[in-house]
């Protein structure tokens, strides 16, 4: 008897508590893709730069390379359209429709065409008056452009928010949740709303019962800085940030942009190994028609791939920042007591820099120690009991990354 009220306790517990996320089947860990804004922008000059504006083209051809280079099967199965695909002006029925010179055969058919590829196509709206490049605005017509986008067989949206009042948000977003959910066509929401609203002064609750992933903060610029102006936003409000993720739900610190012009190697490792353990959506932003294969070997690293789409869907967290500018970060993982750790160097003196510390002083506490191994390299450091050193060595600008498992 009582154990049966338990047991309908915790299915009540269970069913409250999976009914305060967004019910659509999608993101259960973080999704992966690649999305054209970071390095392809609202480039719409076909007559001079053919093979890189914004058109079917593009996007036909980085969904050949996301099938046939390996991307598809290491879990990047997203292409996402961003801003400048439209016609300037909505069609005699009110509908949106694609730029004919640039998409000649519609996105209905470049949809069928990502689809035979085993891939999902996203797309681009704003919800204001106008898209950030000044393309039709969807504030008036939220249930007319669910339905057509549904209609194409899209399968993610990330709508954007420029020239829109914040205070319609609260509204706004949830009623195009509601308009996509009565299409019947499981669409992955991808809300601009908290990145308007300040990143922290939006109501999370409800971010997570409507979409699906959100941005907070700035666009990812190619720059060092820009990235670690991310990563430093977040360590600083992650007790707002870090408990609204989880399985359905994510933070999106913005796009990948590991094989652009500005990251060095191991800058390139420390976004990657940032955003995994921010259990942070995995978009790319770059040209994978060119990509160099150490770019490549680092978005490919199946132990950070691992790392990211872990089943827990914690999202980590910065338990030290002080003088010694080394940061730790840590994620826990679904295998009891293992962790991703990083050690994140922001340190610029020009030389590597040996870290030395305990993992009791981490407040880890396995009591029989933990076997420390290097996520990118494979390296095993070895057993470390909870007082023994370990040392590290991080390049300036870099990452040290590792995983720590609970010894036997
Ligand atoms: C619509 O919402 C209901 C209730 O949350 C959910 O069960 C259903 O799967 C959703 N459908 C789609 C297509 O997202
Ligand atoms: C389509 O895009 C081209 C630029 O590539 C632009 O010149 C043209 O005006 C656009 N057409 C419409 C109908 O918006
Ligand atoms: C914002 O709200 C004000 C006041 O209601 C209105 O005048 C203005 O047009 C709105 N702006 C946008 C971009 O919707
Ligand atoms: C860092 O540690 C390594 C390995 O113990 C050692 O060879 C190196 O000299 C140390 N570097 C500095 C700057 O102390
Ligand atoms: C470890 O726990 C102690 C006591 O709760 C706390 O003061 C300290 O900040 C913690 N250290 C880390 C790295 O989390």
């Amino acid at each position: 008897m009582w154990k049966a009220v338990v047991t309908a306790a915790v299915a009540l517990a269970l069913l409250l508590c999976q009914s305060s996320s967004l019910d659509n089947g999608l993101a259960r860990t973080p999704p992966m893709g690649w999305l054209a804004w970071e390095r392809f922008r609202c480039n719409v000059d076909c007559v001079d730069d053919p093979y890189n504006c914004i058109s079917e083209h593009l996007f036909m051809q980085m969904a050949d390379r996301l099938a046939e280079d390996g991307w598809k099967d290491a879990g990047y199965d997203h292409i996402t359209i961003d801003d400048c695909w439209m016609s300037m002006e909505r069609d005699d029925q009110g509908n949106l429709y694609a730029n004919k010179t640039r998409f000649p055969n519609g996105i209905k058919k470049l949809a069928d065409y990502v689809h035979s590829k085993g891939l999902k196509l996203g797309i681009y709206l704003d919800f204001g008056t106008h898209t950030c490049g000044g393309y039709p605005g969807s504030i008036k017509y939220l249930q007319q452009d669910a339905e057509t986008i549904a209609g194409w067989g899209i399968d993610l949206l990330k709508m954007d928010g420029c020239y829109a009042n914040v205070s319609d948000m609260s509204w706004g977003y949830p009623d195009m949740e509601q308009y996509m959910n009565k299409t019947g066509r499981p669409i992955l929401f991808s809300c601009s709303w908290p990145a308007y609203a300040g990143g922290i002064k939006v109501d999370y609750s409800s971010l997570e019962k409507h979409c699906n992933m959100w941005r907070n903060y700035d666009d990812i610029q190619d720059s060092w800085d820009s990235v670690t102006g991310i990563i430093d936003w977040y360590g600083d409000n992650q007790n707002i940030l870090a408990p609204a993720a989880g399985p359905g739900h994510w933070n999106d610190p913005d796009m990948l942009i590991v094989g652009d012009y500005s990251l060095s190697y191991e800058e390139s490792k420390a976004q990657m190994a940032m955003w995994a353990i921010l259990a942070a959506p995995l978009f790319m932003s770059n040209d994978l028609r060119s990509i160099s294969a150490e770019a490549r070997s680092i978005l490919m690293n199946k132990e950070v791939i691992r790392i990211s789409q872990d089943s827990l869907g914690m999202q980590g967290r910065r338990i030290i920042k002080d003088k010694t500018m080394v940061e730790t970060w840590v994620k826990p993982l679904m295998s009891p007591d293992t962790h991703a750790v990083a050690f994140l160097n922001r340190r610029a003196d020009g030389m590597p820099y040996n870290h030395t510390l305990t993992l009791g002083s981490l407040n880890f506490s396995s009591s029989t120690g933990y076997e420390v191994v290097d996520v990118y390299t494979s390296r095993r450091y070895g057993h470390f009991n909870l007082d023994a050193k370990l040392t590290v060595s991080i390049d300036p600008h870099a990452v040290v990354f590792v995983m720590l498992y609970p010894a036997k």
